[in-house]
């Protein structure tokens, strides 16, 4: 997202707002031009058969039975590629499976950095809070410190701030993030192969690949941290 100040007036950017507000918000039209190639969407038209059901025009709750083939196909791509973005379009049925309550962690401000007494009960009660909590560790190198750094600030989102990946988003992934404190994992490990694997990141997995985003120097010391924090955690 750039910066618009240098390109819209106040008053430009007030229009734009009052557009966004008044079409997509309050009135709920469509994008038209989100499926385009530009957005990575060459040849939209190609999933024309699970249309139905990402516009609503098909409830997702019809029973399988009333669906034409070519529906129940439709049905089978939009539950496999389409209801991460478009939730579960039309149902017949509503009721509390069907809520659109957005169930996420940590709930209503919750931070377990705050004082004690102003989390709220629920989640500071899930097993994901004491994942969520760093190692703290004293006597790092100056190399290490940045590792710690720059894995709290990049990592920890799927590897927990502790490195076991059993916080909230870490659950959800499969694979799952590697748990690297598991002595399984630090005894088949050396820094030449961290390294590589936060460099190359891993195929057909969300590890992602850090070398168009780390430099060598941070790379190492990130493997720096995590050797130091998590492989003798156990
Ligand atoms: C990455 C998120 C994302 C995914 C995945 C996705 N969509 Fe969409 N889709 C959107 C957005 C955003 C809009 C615009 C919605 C709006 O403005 O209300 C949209 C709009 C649409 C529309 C209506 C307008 C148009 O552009 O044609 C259809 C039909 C549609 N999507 C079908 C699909 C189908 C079928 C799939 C699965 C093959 C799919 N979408 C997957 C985000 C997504
Ligand atoms: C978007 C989620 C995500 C992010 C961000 C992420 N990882 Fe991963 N990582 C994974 C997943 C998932 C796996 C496990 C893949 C598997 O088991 O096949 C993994 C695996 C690993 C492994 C084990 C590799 C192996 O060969 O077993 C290491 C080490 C690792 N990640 C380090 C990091 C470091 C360091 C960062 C930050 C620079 C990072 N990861 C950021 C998801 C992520």
């Amino acid at each position: 997202m750039m910066r618009f100040d240098g390109v819209l007036n106040g008053e430009d950017i007030q229009a734009v707002v009052d557009y966004v507000l008044t079409t997509f918000v309050i009135n709920k039209e469509y994008n038209t031009r989100y499926h385009i190639p530009e957005n990575g969407w060459e040849n939209h038209q190609r999933y024309a058969i699970a249309f139905p059901f990402a516009l609503g025009e098909v409830s997702l709750d019809t029973p399988w039975e009333e669906l034409s083939p070519e529906l129940r196909r439709g049905r089978r791509l939009f539950m496999t590629s389409c209801i991460t973005c478009h939730d579960r379009a039309a149902v017949r049925r509503e009721g509390e499976p069907w809520e659109p309550r957005a169930v996420s962690f940590p709930r209503g401000g919750y931070s377990h950095r705050r004082e004690h007494g102003e989390t709220d009960a629920e989640s500071g009660a899930t097993p994901y809070a004491r994942h969520d909590i760093a190692p703290q560790l004293t006597g790092l190198t100056a190399q290490e410190r940045l590792g710690e750094r720059l894995f709290q600030g990049n990592c920890a989102f799927c590897h927990g701030a502790d490195g076991t990946g059993k916080n909230w988003i870490g659950s959800f992934l499969e694979p799952r993030p590697r748990d690297l404190t598991d002595p399984r994992f630090t005894a088949a490990m050396d820094r030449e192969k961290l390294r590589q694997v936060i460099r190359e990141g891993l195929p057909d997995t969300t590890m992602p690949a850090w070398k168009a985003v780390l430099s060598e120097d941070e790379i190492a010391a990130v493997a720096a941290y995590v050797e130091r924090a998590f492989f003798s955690a156990q």
